[in-house]
């Protein structure tokens, strides 16, 4: 390890272009890169559509990615996961697929994404895609033969059709609800032109479920699995890990008692369309065939489930590698509660020998530079906008947030960072409703706002058209004008930026592998007991202290390598997080 001394203090961020990086394409990453790169990486989520627009038409695409890699080196991260850019008529920003073997000419071609991959290997950045599992788009031609087959066909057998109840099959087959809200069943108009069965979509009616009991429908994932390994790709980002199985016999879900949870129990899950234990055996087989390759691939789970005991259950040794922590995203700011799901993760996860990950924003939630500053009633998926009551004023969220990330990034195991907060992006909450395009908004006729406001296209650029994210002023949803201000090329090189703050976290969490490291909790510090509402522990040689409380709490004697905000004094303010190599 360098000379941590040689250090740059949290205001003498170096900002010149990253060193050189290895290359990671298979071939090489067994010699070049360390084995099981995942337990430790950093991961960096691009939203394909708002991330960079090469084609000028709004959209972001693939040749936008690749124009943008270095930017992500330059960061800091050690790889990329992509939302889907496949074959999809977009009612679900892709997680609607209608071919999952090619890419959607609104990103790009194969060849664009060959292109794309290429470069992030030689620029020492893996990339992990999204695989969508469990269901299709209602335009896949599975499904479209599936509707013009009729009932009993082998077809219909490869989603979920039921005939429906009462006397004319009038009513759904079960009281299952949509995810984006209504019913989870829609009838379909049979050859004769009558009303006849009902197909399940959890989600959007354009994305029908897939019965996975079904052996065609497994063959069709591994040749899925197998046609982007052979392309090159380092692993999957497995949509709704958790939903893919339903309980025999489709029962109707008994709604949980007052303070129960839909995620299950420690013992059982209670919703017989989440967290089936028949998930498991599917992720075996990929696991499986993932370990056919060579390099060091990964399966990483999109399951939301709780407790963590249960998550863990989809990172057990013959599973997937990786599962996303969103009870650490959805953990309230307050020490005690970060306390325990800190803990709660260490032990989950290691207890089955996978490393923890850590995760506070994704293309679904509330953008973190506001959430946490939210009061702690917002469900997750139902967004927020112009009607919302207490919005946080952006100067204290951001404070707040930037706070988190320091916490974040110095624990232990993987973290994942969504495009744009870096640059302390906060959630959109003024779309107009025109713009909106969340299937959630439409579902819900507008009672809930949704998720396009955590997904506006980012700013590059200050003063280029969109800010830089299209090469024309186009932007698929509009951008805020208060985001000239926190382009990209705004915050580079200015020490008390956002985006500085994420660099010189990353370079220091590398440096002193914080992400190999381990977390021992200190109760005092210097004799002195800590304040209620601070956190405080030791990774590796670091001391990191957070100042979850409104009381004001002491920076640590020695080097102070990160300061989420300024410590005047020696003080450490509410809603800051410092980074210490402690004098001996
Ligand atoms: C989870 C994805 O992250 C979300 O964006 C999508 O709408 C649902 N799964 C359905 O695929």
């Amino acid at each position: 390890m360098a000379d941590p001394l040689e250090h740059p203090g949290p205001h003498e961020f170096a900002t010149d272009d990253a060193g050189a990086q290895p290359d990671v394409t298979q071939e090489t990453a067994g010699e070049s890169a360390p084995p099981e790169w995942w337990r430790t990486a950093v991961i960096y989520q691009v939203y394909p559509r708002s991330f960079a627009d090469a084609s000028g038409d709004g959209i972001g695409d693939l040749p936008g990615v690749t124009s943008r890699l270095d930017a992500l080196v330059e960061l800091g991260v050690d790889a990329v996961w992509l939302s889907p850019f496949y074959r999809s008529p977009q009612r679900d920003a892709g997680y609607d697929v209608s071919d999952y073997c090619d890419v959607d000419p609104l990103f790009g071609t194969l060849a664009s994404f060959d292109r794309m991959l290429e470069a992030a290997h030689q620029r020492g950045l893996r990339v992990i895609i999204d695989l969508v599992p469990n269901h299709s788009s209602s335009e896949h031609p599975w499904f479209q033969a599936a509707l013009e087959a009729g009932p009993g066909s082998p077809e219909r057998a490869r989603y979920l059709f039921r005939d429906g109840k009462g006397e004319h099959g009038e009513l759904p087959p079960n009281n299952w609800e949509s995810v984006f809200g209504g019913p989870a069943w829609t009838r379909v108009i049979e050859a004769d032109g009558e009303p006849g069965q009902w197909y399940l979509h959890l989600f959007d009616t354009s994305q029908p479920d897939f019965d996975w009991s079904n052996p065609e429908v497994r063959e069709l994932f591994r040749g899925v699995l197998r046609f982007w390994l052979d392309r090159g790709v380092d692993g999957f980002r497995v949509d709704v890990a958790h939903g893919l199985v339903k309980a025999e016999g489709l029962p109707d879900l008994e709604l949980p008692e007052a303070g129960g949870s839909l995620g299950g129990s420690r013992e059982a899950p209670i919703v017989p369309y989440w967290a089936q234990e028949g998930v498991h055996e599917v992720y075996r087989d990929w696991r499986r065939l993932l370990e056919e390759y060579e390099g060091d691939r990964v399966l990483v789970a999109e399951a939301w489930v709780d407790p963590l005991e249960r998550v863990a259950s989809w990172v057990r040794p013959d599973e997937m590698h990786q599962a996303f922590n969103f009870s650490y995203l959805m953990s309230p700011w307050r020490a005690d509660a970060l306390r325990e799901v800190i803990d709660d993760s260490l032990a989950a996860f290691g207890g089955v020998g996978a490393p923890s990950t850590w995760v506070l924003s994704n293309h679904d939630v509330i953008r973190h530079a506001t959430r946490l500053a939210l009061g702690e009633d917002h469900l997750q998926g139902h967004g927020i906008g112009p009607k919302t009551q207490g919005l946080p004023d952006r100067m204290p969220a951001l404070r707040r947030a930037r706070a988190a990330t320091g916490l974040m990034l110095a624990l232990p195991g993987s973290a994942y960072v969504y495009q744009g907060e870096e640059l302390g992006l906060p959630e959109v909450t003024d779309l107009p409703d025109h713009a909106r395009q969340d299937p959630t908004w439409f579902r819900t006729k507008g009672e809930r706002y949704g998720r396009d406001g955590c997904r506006v296209p980012i700013p590059w650029e200050a003063d280029a058209p969109a800010y830089g994210f299209s090469e024309s002023s186009s932007s698929w949803l509009p951008q805020p004008s208060e985001w000239r201000e926190l382009a990209r090329d705004r915050q580079l090189g200015d020490p008390s930026s956002t985006l500085e703050f994420y660099r010189a976290a990353l370079r220091l969490r590398s440096e002193f592998a914080l992400g190999a490291g381990e977390l021992e909790w200190l109760s005092e510090l210097e004799g002195e007991r800590m304040p209620k509402g601070v956190l405080a522990f030791r990774n590796n040689s670091l001391i990191v202290v957070a100042n979850v409380g409104a009381d004001e709490a002491r920076v640590p004697e020695g080097t102070l390598l990160l300061a989420s905000s300024e410590v005047p004094d020696g003080l450490l303010p509410a809603d800051t997080t410092v980074w210490v190599l402690p004098a001996r």
